[in-house]
């Protein structure tokens, strides 16, 4: 807050002087100086005047220009500024009143296009709950770049290309039977995908028909295509049902399969900048002794990944125009994104800067990663369903005349599931630990939740005029807090955004929540003095404002009951 109006002051006195003279506006040495304090010996020097003119000019100057300066003095060059907190307070509370939740909007992305590839599961697999980090680190920042300005493009890069499909159409035409799998195709298909492992163990030529069905979708083959075609849609109704009850959505769909007829012109390039080598029968790009070679053509022909993926980002580029792309994936593909910006960099194009690998941690139990192959699957559907069920159970004991549980069950617990996430900074393995993310007390969603929906019951069916408080409550130290922490909603946002972290909007809702509820038991908010009453509404208010657009921009519901 006061960072704020350091920098204001120092941009106004530099225009001031027409931008002659480049000043620091600092806080005193000693606090009992004041605030702010502005040495003006870069003036004296520029401008060739004595220093009693240049204090008189400046804070005059300053007086008139900035109302919340309290009181302005100088101990020899320096002006010392203490700032008027009542009045700053007030400000900061009646433009949040006054915004909404347009409070916090910053312009750093402004005219600027952010493209997002996040979940991006693979589609022949059961969604894992590996695959949910993706899905809702993505999400939050798809939100919290458009909060600061971007246009943004969401694609889901599915994984619907590449020899586990081979894996798929082996084990469908060997012991798949379709009207069966027609009846419950994602569990079914999920028995197939489990025996193809199994069965290859005992078995190893099964890899290699694999890879043999494999290269006959990239060929063209008709029925194999059709099986693909078959699978893909079956499997992607899977990872809908889990994007409705998240309620994530993307503005493409566009996988790597998409991609199958745009990768010559990628390899052809390669192959005219000499880059291109040959390697056992198959062709890589050499990328400097500090990295593995990518490997972009097999011996018999096949494509993989990074030569998808290289595709896609030069599609993307030239199709979506972005400032910025984002590829919100596992840290275990760190070196898969290396190696992409090496590519791109010895091919001579200088966007590798403009790429984003927004890695992540791993899901843990009891210190192990959890899996979806063979023997721990687990479905994160399952894992959804269940949270829901728990927070309804904690309703039924809280408030159980509530109207509409179900559906405040659902946005509870899908709270608790992506708050438990993203309160944690995106690098870190997480211990999965579902029974404490859906506490209503504690680090959590519901805490967050419940904290506004407090809020929202102080002030049901209350009014307040914001032009007759009472401003000296300001001074007090809980009221203070409050405010300070108000104020500094959009540096946080911006800095999730420069950082895609979401994880500091969490931790900042946290401290919000949790000084409103200290000041609640210090304070009658709903108090006899009509101008505190006033005061605390208006505050309060304040905080429901900020707790519940905080929420929104990690991808989750504020509730006015629960
Ligand atoms: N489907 C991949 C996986 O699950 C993730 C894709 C990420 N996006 C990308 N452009 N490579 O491992």
């Amino acid at each position: 807050m006061i960072n704020a109006i350091k920098k204001e002051m120092k941009k106004f006195l530099e225009e001031y002087y027409n931008n002659e003279v480049s000043l620091t506006v600092e806080e005193p040495k000693d606090s009992k100086l004041g605030d702010i304090s502005i040495p003006v010996f870069p003036i004296l020097k520029a401008k060739h005047l004595p220093l009693p003119a240049v204090v008189d000019t400046v804070k005059t100057a300053l007086v008139e220009r900035f109302k919340i300066i309290k009181e302005i003095s100088n101990v020899g060059g320096f002006i010392n500024i203490v700032i008027n907190k009542e009045e700053l307070s007030y400000n900061v509370v009646s433009e949040i009143n006054k915004k909404g939740t347009n409070y916090g909007q910053s312009d750093l992305g402004n005219g600027k296009m952010v493209v997002l590839d996040y979940s991006s599961p693979n589609i022949a697999k059961s969604f894992s709950i590996g695959h949910l980090r993706s899905t809702i680190i993505g999400n939050s920042l798809k939100l919290i770049n458009q909060k600061c300005g971007y246009s943004t493009f969401a694609i889901n890069y599915l994984g619907d290309w590449g020899t586990q499909f081979g894996k798929m159409i082996v084990a469908y035409k060997k012991w798949g039977n379709k009207e069966e799998i027609a009846k419950d195709p994602i569990n079914k298909m999920t028995e197939l995908y489990v025996r193809f492992h199994d069965e290859a163990k005992l078995n190893p030529e099964l890899e290699d028909e694999a890879r043999e069905a494999f290269r006959k979708c990239e060929l063209g083959e008709p029925e194999y295509l059709d099986l693909w075609k078959y699978i893909r849609e079956e499997s992607l109704k899977e990872s809908k049902q889990i994007y409705d009850l998240l309620e994530v959505n993307f503005d493409s769909y566009n996988g790597e399969a998409f991609y199958n007829d745009k990768m010559d012109p990628v390899v052809e390039e390669l192959e005219e900048k000499g880059l291109l080598v040959e390697d056992n029968g198959a062709k890589i790009v050499r990328l400097g002794d500090d990295m593995p070679p990518a490997l972009i053509k097999r011996s018999d022909g096949g494509s993989l990944y990074i030569t998808r993926d290289l595709a896609a980002l030069f599609y993307r580029k030239s199709e979506y125009k972005f400032d910025k792309i984002l590829y919100v994936v596992g840290n275990e593909q760190k070196l898969h994104f290396k190696q992409i910006k090496r590519v791109i960099t010895l091919m001579g194009y200088d966007f590798q800067d403009e790429i984003d690998h927004v890695g992540f941690g791993l899901y843990l139990t009891n210190g192990k990663k959890m899996s979806t192959r063979q023997g721990g699957v687990v479905k994160l559907y399952d894992v959804l369903q269940k949270a829901i069920q728990m927070a309804k159970m904690q309703i039924e004991e809280k408030n159980k005349d509530l109207a509409n549980k179900d559906e405040i069950a659902r946005k509870v617990g899908i709270a608790a599931v992506m708050f438990g996430d993203l309160k944690n900074h995106r690098e870190l393995d997480i211990e999965f630990d579902l029974e404490n993310c859906v506490k209503f007390e504690g680090q959590t969603g519901p805490y967050l939740q419940y904290s506004s929906v407090r809020i929202a019951s102080i002030l049901k069916d209350k009014t307040f005029d914001i032009n007759n408080v009472d401003k000296t409550l300001f001074d007090k130290p809980h009221y203070f807090e409050l405010v300070k922490q108000l104020s500094n909603f959009r540096s946080v946002i911006e800095r999730a955004a420069n950082e895609s972290a979401p994880s500091h909007i969490a931790k900042y809702l946290l401290g919000l929540a949790q000084s409103f509820n200290k000041f609640y038991s210090l304070e009658k908010i709903n108090c006899e003095d009509e101008a505190a009453r006033n005061t605390n509404f208006a505050l309060a208010k304040a905080i429901r404002t900020v707790l519940n657009e905080g929420l929104r921009l990690l991808g989750i519901h504020y509730l006015d009951e629960m």
